[in-house]
């Protein structure tokens, strides 16, 4: 069956040392107790290598926001996912909207990016979500469907598994304007229909669909209690270590 996860986002947030001083508090409290979901951070590529050394990879997963959709080579300023595996992360964000909305990510360069990840070890947390417009125009569900056929459903269904999967209302993400669990649990059986019509209920049912956009302590046991809502990814509440687990224990 599917996994509970809880990632955190950091953005761009955090230099090197206070970075490495929020993941050990993250890890120290999680050391603590035995949660009832994975639990994944996801830092700056500056990050990846410092925190990987403070961390328990046993109980706390570690990954990159982004990777190139090149191997290698004259890309200045760009990061492999092999670069990003070699650090010991095992995971990726890849579409996050941020990515899409500023720096031009494309379904087609994202297929790029996915395969990049799947050849270096690095499971994708992939990122889907409308747009306020989309969603006030009624085209929300057309517009995520389009982003996961175009960008995911040319893989085999042994590639598509080891996919999660993360629905992000686009209007939802640093606005404090969380979608209710209702929306989002609509979404996300949406989705998961979706998949079920393309790689069959086995695969669609084994599908990890995380909720983000402003998801905090106090909105998330509401949104995980939604039977189609499989965990989230956290922003903003993920700064904190307090807050972050806050959000861990809302399972
Ligand atoms: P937020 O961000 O929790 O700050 O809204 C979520 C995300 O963009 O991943």
């Amino acid at each position: 069956m599917r996994k509970n996860i809880v990632a955190g986002n950091w953005k761009m947030n955090t230099t090197v040392p206070e970075g490495v001083t929020l993941a050990k508090e993250v890890n120290e409290k999680l050391a603590a107790i035995t949660p009832k979901c994975d639990v994944i951070i996801c830092v700056p590529f500056t990050h990846l290598c410092p925190v990987n050394e403070v961390i328990n990879s046993e109980k706390l997963g570690l990954g990159a926001e982004n990777c190139a959709d090149h191997a290698k080579g004259a890309y200045t300023g760009e990061v492999s996912a092999a670069m990003v595996a070699s650090t010991g992360a095992t995971y990726v964000i890849l579409g996050h909207s941020e990515r899409r909305q500023y720096y031009g990510e494309t379904s087609e360069t994202l297929k790029e990016k996915v395969a990049l990840a799947f050849e270096n070890g690095l499971t994708p947390i992939f990122c889907i979500g409308e747009v306020l417009e989309e969603r006030e125009n009624g085209t929300a569900f057309d517009v995520v469907k389009k982003q996961i056929v175009d960008a995911l459903f040319h893989l085999s269904a042994e590639d598509f598994s080891k996919i999660i999967l993360a629905y992000e209302p686009v209007w939802a993400i640093g606005t404090g304007k969380t979608a209710t669990d209702d929306q989002a649990e609509e979404m996300h059986a949406f989705i998961r229909g979706v998949i079920a019509e393309k790689y069959g209920q086995e695969v669609a049912d084994n599908t990890s669909i995380l909720y983000g956009g402003s998801c905090k302590p106090g909105n998330a046991k509401a949104l995980f209690a939604k039977p189609n809502v499989d965990g989230g990814l956290i922003g903003g509440a993920a700064l904190d270590a307090e807050s972050f687990m806050g959000i861990v224990t809302a399972f």
